[in-house]
This record gives structure tokens, sequence and C-alpha cells, in this order.
């Protein structure tokens, strides 16, 4: 059994309830700037960084040293280029004690077409990666995948290059050995990870598929460890945490997905009255 914590509240004020280096990793996106100020509110591009660097340093405290943290993040267009916050919000984060280690890309497959004057249709956001320090939890082989057709046919007949570790022609000092692929099934995926939205809506505009804090999870986490994600929406990174068994804790401004995700996450209360919902969550009850 893992436990769910669920906070209804401001991301800010909330983590200041959680334990130091108490979660292992931490999977989120935050609100767009701007964007949808209809449905969850916005914050201006210019007070982004402003905005979300005491969040990030509540992140920090709570991060266990070994723990990794993924943000879910695009910049926008503003006055037609793209606006600079996330650049700044990452030298900022640095600053404040963060590795910036890796960053992932989400090339969204299902990206709608259409036409714009000045650029083409935008179908990836970016997964930054941010560590304490250098020696992180990480279990690769939870997310090999399969080595496909190319092995088929690249490792049928080898060159006497690919019997050597042969260095790189553009001195980049990376090598490679192909032979080493034989009799392999299974490979390491690339930092581009190609997912399509979530087309289900779950009542909330901008969920994520579940794969997409799945992989995360299982590349960062073993069963038993604690997935924290402050902005939960519709409470993705919470299913699968809950699914794979791993605690969570989960954190959302507004009442209905924090509603939405309590009840699904605690069936046994969802029979409860409002009052007594009310003081469960307040004791932080356990899924
Ligand atoms: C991009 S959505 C997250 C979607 C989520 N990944 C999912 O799968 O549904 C951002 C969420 O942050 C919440 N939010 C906005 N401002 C917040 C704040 N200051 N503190 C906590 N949550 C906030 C919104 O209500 C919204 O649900």
């Amino acid at each position: 059994m893992v436990d769910i914590d669920l906070y209804l509240g401001d991301a800010l004020q909330e983590l200041a309830h959680l334990e130091d280096n108490s979660v292992d990793l931490i999977i989120t996106s935050p609100p767009y700037a701007d964007q949808r100020k209809h449905t969850y509110g916005g914050i201006h591009p210019d007070e982004y960084v402003e905005w979300f660097l005491p969040i990030s340093e509540q992140l920090l405290r709570v991060l266990k040293p070994t723990g990794t943290f993924i943000l879910n993040i695009k910049e926008r267009v503003v006055s037609g280029e793209r606006h600079t916050y996330v650049l700044e919000l990452i030298l900022a984060m640095r600053k404040q004690g963060w590795l910036w280690t890796e960053e992932f890309i989400w090339h969204k497959k299902n990206c709608y077409p259409g036409k714009w004057p000045n650029r083409f249709r935008d179908t990836w956001e970016r997964l930054l990666q941010f560590n304490k320090q250098r020696q992180f939890k990480m279990y690769q082989e939870e997310v090999m995948v399969p080595m496909g057709d190319w092995a088929q046919t690249r490792l049928r007949k080898l060159s006497e290059t690919d019997l050597r570790r042969d260095e790189s022609k553009v001195e980049s000092g990376f090598g490679k050995n192909i032979s080493n692929w034989i009799g392999r099934r299974m490979a390491y995926p690339t930092n581009v990870l190609h997912m399509a939205t979530e087309c289900g809506n779950r009542n909330h505009s901008a969920a994520f598929p579940e794969r997409l804090p799945e992989w995360f999870i299982n590349l960062f986490t073993e069963e038993g460890d604690t997935v924290l994600d402050p902005f939960m929406g519709s409470g993705t990174s919470i299913y699968v945490a809950q699914r794979i068994q791993r605690h969570a804790i989960g954190i959302d401004i507004n009442h209905d997905y924090y509603s939405m995700v309590y009840e699904a996450t605690h069936p046994k209360q969802a029979f409860l009255c409002e009052e007594e919902k009310t003081y469960a969550a307040n004791n932080h009850s356990k899924g």
C-alpha cells in the first residue's frame, strides 16, 4: 500500500508542509506564462522567473540529494519572438544551487496542423532535468527500447571499423563499437520522447499523457520511493505513481482538480461527507 498525500492550495505555501530531503522525484508542469488564463490563471512572462524561484527554492529543500526534478515548460511567443523566461529561469535556478543536468524533448506526435505567417506548428516541449548533485538515482534499464529493424540491417554485415572502437571523424570525442550491439534485443533510448498529447481531456486542458510521468518515474525511482507533483492538475503523475507503487504527493490550487484526484486516489473515502473529506485531507490521509 502506498501513501497518497494531497494538498489544496498555493504550491509555495503547501510545500512548506513537506520535510527536507523527503522526495525522490519531482515531476511537474506549472501554469504556462499567461497562456490558458481563462482556465487556471497565468503568470506574466516578464514575472515568471520571480514567481517560480521561491517555489524552486522549496523544491530544492524537499528533494533528496539523490533525487531528480523534471520541469515541463515551453516559452511562448510574445510580440513575434520567443520569450526568454525559460532560459533566464535555467540560469537563475543554477545560481540557486541546482545543476541543470539534461534536457529532454517531448515531441507531441499528434500535434494538429496549422499555418502561421512566420513560423511552423510547434510540436515539442522542454522537459528540463535538474539535480542537487552529480550522483543521482537512475535506473536506465527500466526504459530500454527494442533495437528494431536498424539492428537487423546494420549488424548483418560488419566492416573492419565496426569491430573496433571507432573514434568520431569530426573529433567530437564520441566513439562507438558497433559490434557491441550484436545479439542484443534492447537499446537505451534517446533524450527525445515521442508521445501523443492526452486526447481524453480528463477534465483538464493540459493533462500529461500517462506514459510521460511513467517514463520518468521508472527512470528515476523504484518501488516505495516518493514522487511529488506541486501542480498536479488532473493528477496524471499521482495516478501513475500510485499504480506503479510509489508514494505520491500532489498539490493544486484548484478545488475541482483537487477533489477529482482525491476521490480517484482515495476510493474508500469518496463516500464521506464534505466535512469528513476536508478533515481527512487536512490530516493528509493516506491512500
Ligand atoms: C499545466 S497544469 C498541470 C497539468 C497536469 N500535469 C495534468 O496532467 O493534468 C497546471 C496546474 O497548476 C495549477 N496551479 C496554478 N497555479 C498554482 C499555484 N500557485 N499553486 C498550485 N497549483 C497551481 C492549475 O490549477 C493547473 O491544474
